[in-house]
């Protein structure tokens, strides 16, 4: 089976490519370059021993694509690709919706073109909105969104149902990530994001090696444990055995399918810093700091439905998460 995966020089993708190889599957990527690295593709070749085909180019180019279809016989499409810095996103709303709008219209376009009639959309938790009902299910309300990341999610899972409407052949499946950390344990792919980072643990890594000198916690009189957010943390190798699993759904069935792919457990800010603290054998110094704009007090999954219906469980623990982070980082931090 051929896999064509959007965005699989990223984050997400590049371990998606290693769980789909590992299970047999012929991958295709196609990526800009834009958010990652070549040098991603000879990683992938070297942790599975197995080749990867790369295009080098911007899904919103059609021709690009319809050249990608013509030259090898797709079975199903995994779609990463996107920009996803939610601060970015405020700042730059148009070039956030063209890039993932146009992106997801542009490849439907082509797919429908072709006959290929399978697809994975990477949704986020973040279409739950200001919801306070956790755990968050499947059924629940999605919407008020609070940033132009965020609403590119909910518009293109709205565009995907449309599709599915407007023609009964199509399966989608659609992943609503919960806080994807950590990396593969081979230290050679993982999460390298330019800067001073927005998220969570790679700026736990950046104080970890004294690029930072500290680090600020938003926040402890949130209604938590101990008063800091709450988020569910998945493994990123656990998360892309969950796209290999729900293919099974897409293969098996038509329809728009959604599943959260999350642990179901939440993490504090304080318990993941003395988790890393204690793994890693470094301690990490904290600032606490007003509440960030738009955090929510509490994030996690109900992973029931992911587990009944296309066996997906995590096996990763919070302990591997900030080993494997940590570890990809030393590795990997004079490679900008
Ligand atoms: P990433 O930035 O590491 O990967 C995205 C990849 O897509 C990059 O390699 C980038 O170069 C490529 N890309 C972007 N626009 C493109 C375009 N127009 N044409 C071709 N390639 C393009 O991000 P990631 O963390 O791997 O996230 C993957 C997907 O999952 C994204 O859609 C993201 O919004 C979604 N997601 C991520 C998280 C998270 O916390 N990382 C959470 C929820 C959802
Ligand atoms: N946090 C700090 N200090 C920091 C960074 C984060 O205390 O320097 C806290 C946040 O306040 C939050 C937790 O750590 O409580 C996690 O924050 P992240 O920025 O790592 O993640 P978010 O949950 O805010 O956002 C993530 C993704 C979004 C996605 C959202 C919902 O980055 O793309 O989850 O799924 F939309």
């Amino acid at each position: 089976m051929k896999i064509l995966v959007t965005g699989g020089c990223g984050y997400i993708g590049s371990h998606t490519c290693v769980q789909l190889l590992n299970n047999d599957y012929e991958v295709i990527v196609i990526d800009n370059l834009v958010n990652s690295k070549k040098d991603v593709i000879n990683k992938i070749e070297k942790i599975t021993n197995k080749k990867v085909i790369f295009y080098e180019g911007d899904v919103r180019n059609s021709d690009l694509l319809n050249k990608i279809f013509s030259e090898n016989e797709i079975d199903a499409v995994i779609h990463f690709a996107g920009l996803k810095a939610v601060g970015e996103s405020v700042k730059k709303p148009i070039e956030y919706y063209q890039n993932n709008l146009d992106s997801t219209l542009v490849l439907l376009d082509c797919m429908k073109k072709f006959n290929v009639k399978r697809i994975i959309f990477s949704s986020s938790a973040t279409v739950y909105g200001n919801n306070t009902n956790v755990p968050f299910k499947e059924d629940y309300e999605t919407g008020n969104t609070t940033n132009p990341y965020g609403t590119s999610k909910l518009f293109i899972e709205q565009i995907l149902k449309d599709v599915y409407v407007s023609d009964n052949e199509f399966s989608i499946v659609l992943l609503r990530y919960f806080n994807p950390i950590g990396a593969h344990e081979s230290g050679l792919i993982g999460d390298n994001p330019n800067g001073i980072p927005n998220n969570l643990m790679p700026y736990i890594t950046k104080v970890a090696v004294k690029e930072l000198d500290h680090l600020n916690v938003f926040g402890n009189d949130y209604p938590t444990h101990d008063g800091t957010g709450v988020r569910d943390y998945i493994h990123v190798v656990d998360l892309a055995d969950g796209h290999v699993k729900a293919l099974n759904k897409l293969f098996n069935s038509k329809g728009v399918n959604i599943y959260n792919l999350g642990t179901g457990i939440g993490y504090s800010v304080l318990d993941v810093i003395f988790a890393f603290e204690k793994v890693n054998n470094i301690k990490i110094p904290y600032v606490i700091c007003d509440r960030r704009d738009g955090d929510i007090a509490i994030c996690y999954a109900d992973a029931t439905k992911a587990k009944n219906e296309i066996g997906f469980e995590t096996k990763k623990t919070l302990d591997d998460m900030v080993k494997d982070s940590y570890n990809f980082y030393i590795h990997n931090k004079d490679n900008k």
